[in-house]
C-alpha cells in the first residue's frame, strides 16, 4: 500500500515531468515559471519529510552534491562520426550526385536540420532511465559526463511512456548554451575579472566538462536530440520517423527540421536559413543534410570518418569592415609574443568586436597589417575574430609603415628568441613580469589550484609590488601585505587568505596542472597523479619511466623531465612544500583484488549507488566500463539488468551478483 505522501510525491513528479516536456519538447508551456517553481518546492519539502521515497530520477535529484575527481571514459557502442563540410550550392549538388550514384536510383529524400553550435553527446537510456552520458571524445571513447548532463532540464531523466520504450536506447544530440545564457555568463566573467568565453560552443563545452555538477547546473545548458544509435530494435525505418518517436519519448528535437524531396529544395532551405539564422536564440553554424531512409543510409555506408549519407552546409563566415587603431604585443605564460590589433568597435555576428588577434609575426607580415589600415575581420568558426584582409587602397602611403617585429620583450625589455620552427617569438627572461603574471593567473585558475579570491587584478598588484615572484610566494603572503593593496578591506583580505589556505590541500593533479609544465594539461596531470601518487615520485621519474605510461608520449615525457630538472623550479617546489602546500594524493587503493580487470555493471544494486560501485571497483584496482566486450572480466548484475546481461551471455562472460561481488572484494 502506498502512503498518501508517496502518492503525492509521485503525482508531483509526474506533473513536473509533463511540464518539462511541454516546455522543452513541445515549446508550449501551460504554466508560468513561478507556478513550476511552486510545484518543485512542494516536491522538495515532501521528499525532505520522507527521504525514504527519494529516487535518483526525481526532478529534485538532478544535481549531485559531490564533485568528481576526474572523468572516466565511456566506450561508444557505435563510433560517433563527424560530418564532411560544404560551403556552396554546387558542392551540395556534387554531394547529391554521389548519393544518386551510390543508390543507383533517384528515389530518395533528405532531412535538413539546423547545425547547432554546441558539442555532441551520447545519452544512454536503459528501460527508459538515463543511465550514462558521454562526450564525443575521439569518436570511440568519450568522457563520462553523466553527473553534468543530469543537470540539464531539457534532458529527461526518465522517458515518457507515450511510445513503447525500447530496452536500451542511445540518443545522440547537441548540448548547447542559448545566446542569452552565454551573454549572462560572459558578463559574470567580466565582473569577476576572468577571461570570457569566445563563443557559445566553448562555453557549453567548458560548462559540461566541469568536475563540479553544481556549477554546471548554473550554466543554463540545453539540448537537441538529432539521432539514435545502438538500439537493438530500430524505432522506425527512417531518420525522420525516428525523430518523431524520440520526441514522443520526451526528448527535445529541433522544431526547424524539415524534409526535402530533392537537392534544389535542400539548397533553398539552406539559403533561407543563411538569412535568418541570427533570429534564433541559439547559435547555428550551418545546416546538416541527411538521406532519410535507413536502408539507403546503410547502402551508402561510411568513409572511415564520415558517413556518405550526410553532409554539412556551413554558412559563410560573417565579415565586417573596420579600422586598426593600434597594434600591441601581448606576452603569454610561456613568453610567446602575440600581436593583437585594437580595432574601432564594430558589430559582427551579434557581438561588438574591439580586438582581433594577428596570431604571430609571420602572419602579421604576410597580411602586412599596419596601424590606421582599413581591414576586413571575420569570425572563423565563430571563435576569435581575425583580420582576413587589408584594404591596401585605403592606406595613406605617407605615414604608414610596416609593423616592426619587436627585438626585445615589450613587457620587461628582456631578450627574445625565435622558436625552432621559426613562427613564434618568445621572451626568454625568466623574471619577465608579464610572463610571471600569466603563469600566476593560470596557477590560481579554476582548472588548476582554483584559488577563488585571487583574481587577475590582485595578482597584477602583487607582482608589481614585488610581493610575488613565483607561485610559492603566494603561500607566504601575510594579512598586512594584502590589506594594503588597492580595493582591499579587512574582510576581503581575509577571504583571499582563506582561499589560499584552502588550496593547499587541492588534489595532487591540480598542483601538477597548475605548474604550467609545457604540454601537460589537466588530463595528463590526472594520469600522472594516478600513476605516481606523490609529487616526489613524479619528480624523480626519468623519461623512460614516464613513457611506460599509456597516453604519455616522448614529447610530454621530455617536457616533464626538463621542468623537474630545472634548478629554479626545484627550489620553488621546495619552498611551496615548506610553506605548507600538501597536495592530497589520489585515494589509496584498498586492494589489488580486481587489478587488471574490466568490469561492467548493469541493473540496480542494493548496497551501492552507481558512483559508489565505480569507486569500489577503482579502490580494488579494477576498471569499470559501460559496454560488454571480449575484454570484460565479468558483468556485475543487479536487479532489472539491461541488455548488457544478454550480451555477456552471448560472449560467454561470467556474471556475478552483488553478494558474489562483495565476497570477492572482501
Ligand atoms: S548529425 C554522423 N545533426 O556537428 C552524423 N550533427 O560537424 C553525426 N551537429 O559532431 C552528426 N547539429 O556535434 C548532426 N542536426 C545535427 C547537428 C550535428 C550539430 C554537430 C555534431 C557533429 C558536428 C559535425
Amino acid at each position: 500500500m502506498k502512503s498518501d505522501a508517496q502518492k503525492k510525491i509521485q503525482q508531483l513528479r509526474e506533473q513536473l515531468r509533463r511540464h518539462d516536456y511541454l516546455y522543452y519538447v513541445l515549446n508550449a508551456p501551460e504554466i508560468s515559471d513561478h507556478q513550476y517553481d511552486t510545484l518543485f518546492s512542494q516536491l522538495k519539502e515532501l521528499e525532505k519529510a520522507h527521504p525514504q521515497f527519494i529516487t535518483p530520477d526525481s526532478p529534485t535529484q538532478r544535481v549531485s552534491e559531490t564533485p568528481m575527481e576526474g572523468f572516466t571514459q565511456i566506450r561508444h557502442s557505435v563510433p560517433m562520426l563527424s560530418i564532411d563540410n560544404t560551403y556552396s550550392a554546387d558542392e551540395l549538388r556534387e554531394f547529391d550526385a554521389r548519393v544518386r550514384k551510390g543508390l543507383e536510383t533517384d528515389k530518395y529524400d533528405y532531412v535538413v536540420e539546423p547545425k547547432i553550435d554546441g558539442l555532441a553527446v551520447s545519452l544512454h537510456y536503459e528501460k527508459g532511465k538515463l543511465t550514462a552520458a558521454a562526450t564525443r571524445g575521439d569518436g570511440r571513447m568519450g568522457d563520462d559526463v553523466t553527473a553534468n548532463i543530469r543537470t540539464i532540464r531539457a534532458i529527461p531523466l526518465e522517458l515518457l511512456p507515450a511510445a513503447p520504450i525500447p530496452e536500451t536506447l542511445e540518443v545522440r544530440g547537441e548540448v548547447y548554451m542559448p545566446k542569452k545564457a552565454f551573454a549572462e555568463l560572459n558578463q559574470q566573467k567580466i565582473e569577476a575579472d576572468e577571461p570570457e568565453f569566445a563563443n557559445p560552443r566553448n562555453a557549453a563545452a567548458g560548462s559540461l566538462k566541469l568536475l563540479d555538477a553544481r556549477v554546471t547546473a548554473t550554466r543554463n545548458l540545453s539540448f537537441f536530440a538529432y539521432s539514435i544509435a545502438g538500439t537493438a530494435q530500430p524505432l522506425a525505418l527512417s531518420h525522420w520517423d525516428s525523430l518523431q518517436t524520440i520526441k514522443k519519448l520526451g526528448l527535445p528535437v529541433n522544431p526547424h527540421i524539415s524534409r526535402a524531396k530533392n537537392i534544389e529544395q535542400v539548397i533553398d532551405i539552406c539559403t533561407r536559413w543563411t538569412d535568418k539564422k541570427n533570429k534564433l536564440d541559439y547559435a547555428i553554424d550551418g545546416m546538416v543534410i541527411k538521406v532519410n531512409n535507413y536502408a539507403q543510409q546503410d547502402t551508402l555506408g561510411t568513409t572511415g570518418r564520415n558517413p556518405r549519407w550526410c553532409i554539412a552546409y556551413k554558412f559563410p563566415a560573417e565579415q565586417a569592415e573596420t579600422v586598426v587603431e593600434s597594434i600591441e604585443v601581448q606576452v603569454g605564460k610561456t613568453g610567446t609574443l602575440t600581436p593583437v590589433a585594437n580595432l574601432k568597435p564594430v558589430k559582427l555576428a551579434g557581438t561588438t568586436v574591439k580586438r582581433a588577434t594577428l596570431h604571430n609575426f609571420d602572419m602579421l607580415a604576410k597580411l602586412d597589417v599596419r596601424c590606421g589600415d582599413t581591414v576586413i575581420i571575420e569570425k572563423a568558426g565563430e571563435i576569435i575574430p581575425q583580420v582576413v584582409e587589408v584594404k591596401q587602397k585605403n592606406r595613406n602611403l605617407f605615414d604608414s609603415k610596416p609593423f616592426a617585429i619587436p627585438k626585445r620583450c615589450p613587457a620587461c625589455g628582456g631578450p627574445v628568441k625565435k622558436d625552432d620552427n621559426g613562427v613564434f617569438i618568445r621572451c626568454v627572461n625568466d623574471n619577465c613580469a608579464a610572463k610571471l603574471m600569466e603563469r600566476l593567473f593560470y596557477f590560481a585558475g579554476k582548472g588548476q589550484m582554483d584559488i577563488e579570491n585571487l583574481g587577475p587584478a590582485l595578482i597584477e598588484q602583487l607582482v608589481e609590488k614585488g610581493l610575488v615572484k613565483n607561485y610559492a610566494d603566494i603561500y607566504k603572503l601575510t594579512f598586512s601585505q594584502i590589506v594594503q593593496l588597492e580595493r582591499m578591506g579587512d574582510k576581503s583580505a581575509e577571504n583571499v587568505l582563506d582561499s589560499i589556505e584552502k588550496s593547499k590541500t587541492q588534489p595532487l593533479w591540480r598542483l601538477v596542472a597548475a605548474m604550467g609544465i609545457r604540454n601537460v594539461g589537466g588530463q595528463s596531470a590526472q594520469i600522472l597523479a594516478d600513476e605516481f601518487g606523490s609529487l616526489d615520485a613524479l619528480m624523480n621519474a626519468d623519461a623512460d619511466r614516464l613513457e611506460t605510461i599509456d597516453q604519455i608520449g616522448p614529447i610530454v615525457a621530455k617536457s616533464i623531465c626538463e621542468y623537474f630538472h630545472d634548478k629554479h623550479n626545484r627550489k620553488v617546489i621546495e619552498e611551496l612544500l615548506a610553506a605548507g602546500v600538501k597536495p592530497a594524493g589520489p585515494k589509496q587503493k584498498t586492494s589489488d583484488k580486481l587489478a587488471g580487470k574490466t568490469i561492467v555493471v548493469t541493473g540496480t544494486l542494493k548496497t551501492f549507488s552507481r558512483q559508489q560501485i565505480e569507486q569500489a571497483i577503482k579502490d580494488h584496482g579494477g576498471k569499470s566500463a559501460s559496454s560488454v566486450s571480449k575484454k570484460t572480466a565479468f558483468v556485475l548484475a543487479g536487479e532489472n539488468p539491461g541488455s548488457k546481461l544478454d550480451k555477456a551471455k552471448e560472449l560467454d562472460i561470467p556474471v556475478l551478483d552483488e553478494e558474489q561481488f562483495i565476497k570477492l572484494i572482501r
